[in-house]
């Protein structure tokens, strides 16, 4: 069966067809970042318009990279939220058209589930339950993965998000946007010699708000003293310590033996080596998607959509004319 994926939730207009859920045929991510970088950040309503004249020549990239006509097209899968509304609603009325006009059912895909599902597509062998550590621009959760359409969020960040963080941290220092892979390259070449604050919580949440703070506050102290990589270092191993440390707990508290990373933090090369340290330490597996796969692309969503069509989870398309963008979408909830 092979699915066409719609991903427009951001600055990623990305289209791909996926097969079964795990063989990726085609992925094409035409990123808006240059466009967004003089701003320092995703102009919503610019999103929308580059999304607009961009859609129509990545699903025909998409297509032909996977050799498939239309008609070879077996169902849609399409993120419906959480993101940005204006943004969304383009994906969204494509993957309406082209359900309507080839008569192919719909799935709304929540964005976090497809970040999920990155994994089945990197690790054929995986399967649920594990333990998700969901961290991108917009999101830090710890997800409890019972099945491949059951979701339980066990823990959260209470203010920032951990990208979001990064890229405050990027632009406090200048370094430009967006910050993760630039704060990451500056603490590879430094030492963790600045103290930061960890926040801890009871239960499995998290803050990333205090430790901003910190950094902002040294730069303002420090002034021209500071150095650049040794607190990019300090940010960076401080927060992938809180993270990797919450997770483990949940796990063994939870009494589950494999984790899986997803979202556009998962990058981050010291993340994954941190995951994969203290999962050994613990007798625990490590999965972790390919870097293609952790930014937002449409090959996950289409993955996730493999996983709701064959658990019912789908629409014929003139039943759900109504669909729409939804920026509040409950991981698990049926759209
Ligand atoms: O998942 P994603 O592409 O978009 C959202 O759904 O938000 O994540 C984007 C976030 C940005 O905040 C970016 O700075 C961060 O992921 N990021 C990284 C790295 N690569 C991307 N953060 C830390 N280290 C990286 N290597
Ligand atoms: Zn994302």
């Amino acid at each position: 069966m092979k699915c066409v994926g719609i991903e427009t939730s951001c600055d990623e207009t990305s289209v791909s067809v996926v097969e079964d859920g795990r063989v990726v045929l085609s992925n094409i991510v035409s990123s808006q970042i240059d466009i967004h970088k003089k701003f320092g950040g995703v102009v919503p309503e610019i999103a929308s318009r580059h999304h607009v004249s961009n859609i129509a020549y990545v699903v025909d990239d998409a297509l032909n990279t996977a050799n498939i006509s239309f008609d070879d097209i077996d169902y849609i899968g399409v993120t419906c939220g959480p993101g940005l509304v204006g943004a969304l609603l383009v994906g969204i009325s494509y993957a309406k058209s082209l359900a309507y006009s080839l008569n192919k059912e719909i799935v709304p895909v929540h964005h976090i589930e497809g970040h999920i599902a990155a994994n089945y597509i990197s690790n054929p062998d995986l399967k649920p339950p594990f333990m998700a550590l969901v961290v991108s621009g917009g999101h830090s959760h710890i997800v409890h993965v019972k099945d491949y359409t059951k979701f339980e969020i066990i823990g959260k960040t209470r203010d920032d998000a951990v990208g979001e963080a990064f890229d405050k941290v990027a632009r406090t220092l200048n370094l430009g946007y967006p910050g993760g892979p630039l704060v990451s390259e500056e603490a590879d070449k430094g030492q963790a010699l600045y103290s930061l604050p960890k926040t801890k919580f009871d239960n499995y949440d998290f803050s990333f708000s205090g430790i901003k703070t910190a950094v902002i506050n040294l730069v303002n102290k420090e002034k021209e003293n500071i150095n650049i990589q040794n607190l990019c270092a300090s940010f960076e191993n401080a927060v992938c310590e809180i993270l990797v440390e919450n997770t483990i707990r949940a796990m063994q508290d939870y009494n589950i033996g494999t984790v899986v990373l997803a979202g556009g933090v998962s990058a981050n090369k010291k993340l994954r080596k941190l995951i994969e340290i203290e999962s050994k330490r613990n007798g625990y597996t490590a999965y972790m998607p390919e870097l293609k796969y952790c930014t937002d692309n449409a090959a996950m969503i289409a993955s996730a959509a493999y996983f709701n069509y064959i658990n019912e989870r789908r629409y014929n398309i003139k039943e759900r004319l109504d669909l729409n963008a939804y920026p509040s979408f409950k991981l698990g909830e049926k759209m």
